[in-house]
């Protein structure tokens, strides 16, 4: 399994968030939206290997996570307002426990430290000053942490450098977290032929 998790500061976190409003009032629910796809389609398909954990930190109601499992979802678009979709029905569910609340979408109210709690991969934090990723070993069972357009917190940093297991960079310049997402994709597929 690749995963990614991905940390939307300040993702909405209410059912009602504005679909037409994704990137203002829904807090950047666009670039979750589209990392989510970067971590999972590919031509004309899904990756079935890799899941995406959006975290979601935005007001009403944070925490929240909606997992979205390659392996199960019967389709996402490449349509953003689509997949948002998704997620309204999946922040519907404020309980502690994962509940599968669309084919292939699990939500839960789990912040960052129960996220890395429930994985067992070892995690590799994406970060802009991080070790070329080329230069580092990576295993084909592996998590990726990512934030998104804000750094993390210092409280949110060390809860992931207690977890991690390296800090890597894909490149020189600081990107998108979505095109962070998919030049590790390349860098994997290359390592680690399906
Ligand atoms: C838009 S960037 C972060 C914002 C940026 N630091 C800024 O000053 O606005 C979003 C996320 O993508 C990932 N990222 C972007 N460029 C990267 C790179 N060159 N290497 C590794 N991760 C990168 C990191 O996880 C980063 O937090």
């Amino acid at each position: 399994m690749r995963r990614f998790i991905v940390i939307g500061h300040r993702a909405s976190t209410t059912p009602d968030f504005p679909l037409d409003d994704l990137a203002g009032g829904a807090g950047r629910m666009d670039l979750l939206l589209t990392a989510a796809n970067a971590a999972l389609l590919v031509s004309h398909d899904l990756r079935r290997d890799s899941d995406a954990t959006l975290v979601l930190l935005g007001p009403p109601d944070p925490p929240r996570a909606v997992r979205l499992d390659g392996a199960r979802l019967q389709s996402l678009s490449p349509d953003l307002r689509t997949n948002a979709g998704l997620l309204r029905k999946a922040l519907a569910h404020g309980g502690r426990v994962e509940r599968e609340t669309s084919p292939g979408a699990f939500a839960s109210r789990r912040g960052i430290v129960d996220v890395l709690e429930g994985i067992r991969e070892p995690l590799i934090h994406l970060r802009e000053d991080g070790n070329d990723i080329r230069e580092v070993e990576i295993p084909r069972e592996v998590a990726f942490i990512l934030s998104d357009s804000i750094e993390l917190t210092g409280e949110e940093e060390a809860v992931v450098a207690r977890r991690r297991k390296a800090v890597c960079s894909v490149g020189p310049v600081s990107v998108h977290t979505s095109d962070a997402i998919a030049i590790v994709h390349n860098e994997m597929d290359r390592r680690h032929p399906a």
